[in-house]
């Protein structure tokens, strides 16, 4: 495993996504996820299953301390009546009495908005609510100005073989920052890229992995790919035997020139 530090704070680099994992679902695939070694766990209020990721912790047996947990601030709750509550309503679906990484999902139109939720943002460490606070979908506008107000360590944003962050990435590494990549596989449209194809038979691995690779070779990179299986579960996650080479990792780069979102 990489790890990101963080405030002396250890983040295991690779994490497991769980938007759209429901119900009985979730539990036992987040449950599965823990068995095999993810000890990052990415939910958010609005993915509605935050009580079944805490539940997967617990059946885990784990060690609180030994798994980083974020979760997220919907942008119809970032406002001075309903964060709070909103923020002490996922604890208690969590059922836990902090997480690591607290971020506001998305950012609003206004930003007076914005910045009165950064605010309260902070105010969530004071209250030991979260051990880290963050963004998530912040242009580097406002990235800027949400770091005048607090101590913002991360800015989770879609990121992968045809999605360029360049930008961002120097602004968050030039601010002692990390970006978590979402949507790491482009929500399962780059595997079958022949480009990627090409690259992944050269190191006898899947194009999953390369892919996760690449944005874990870059410096202060998180990945939170999502995968129900336990297959692909364990394929996203032997990733820490090989590495690629600079060509490698620059043709993938020259992939953005697609720059297709899929979030
Ligand atoms: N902050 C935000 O606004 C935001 C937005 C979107 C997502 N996210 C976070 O980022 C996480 C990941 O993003 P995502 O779920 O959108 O997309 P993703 O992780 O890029 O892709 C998930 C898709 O890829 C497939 N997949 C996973 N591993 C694979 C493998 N080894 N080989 C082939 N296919 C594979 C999955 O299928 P199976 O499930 O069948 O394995 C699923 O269909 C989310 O779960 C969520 O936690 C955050």
């Amino acid at each position: 495993m990489i790890f990101i530090d963080q405030n002396n704070i250890q983040i295991p680099a690779l994490g497991f996504g769980t938007y759209q994992l429901r119900d009985k679902a979730c539990v036992e695939s987040t449950e599965r996820a823990l068995r095999v070694g993810y000890r990052h766990l990415d939910t958010a209020e609005f993915y509605h299953n935050e009580a079944e990721v805490g539940k997967a912790m617990r059946n885990s047996q784990l060690d609180r301390k030994e798994i980083f947990l974020t979760t997220k601030v919907w942008p119809t709750n970032i406002t001075k009546a309903k964060f709070m509550p909103s923020v002490e309503e996922s604890l208690r679906q969590l059922n836990q009495d902090y997480v690591d990484l607290l971020l506001i999902h998305w950012p609003a139109d206004d930003e007076n908005v914005n910045r009165a939720a950064v605010d309260l943002l902070a105010e969530c460490l004071h209250k030991q609510y979260a051990r880290l606070i963050g963004v998530s979908n912040f242009s580097i506008t406002q990235l800027e100005q949400a770091l005048k107000q607090a101590p913002i360590v991360c800015n989770q944003v879609e990121y992968h073989p045809y999605y360029s962050q360049t930008d961002m990435l120097d602004y968050v590494n030039a601010h002692e920052m990390f970006v978590t990549a979402y949507s790491p596989l482009g929500q399962g449209n780059v595997v079958t890229d022949n480009t990627l194809k090409d690259i992944a038979a050269n190191y006898n691995k899947s194009v999953s992995q390369v892919v996760l690779r690449w944005l874990l070779q870059q410096p202060n990179v998180s990945v939170i790919p999502k995968a129900a299986s336990e297959k692909h579960q364990r394929e996203n996650l032997d990733i820490f035997d090989f590495e690629l080479n600079a060509e490698d990792m620059e043709q993938i780069f020259a992939l953005s020139e697609k720059n297709k979102k899929y979030c």
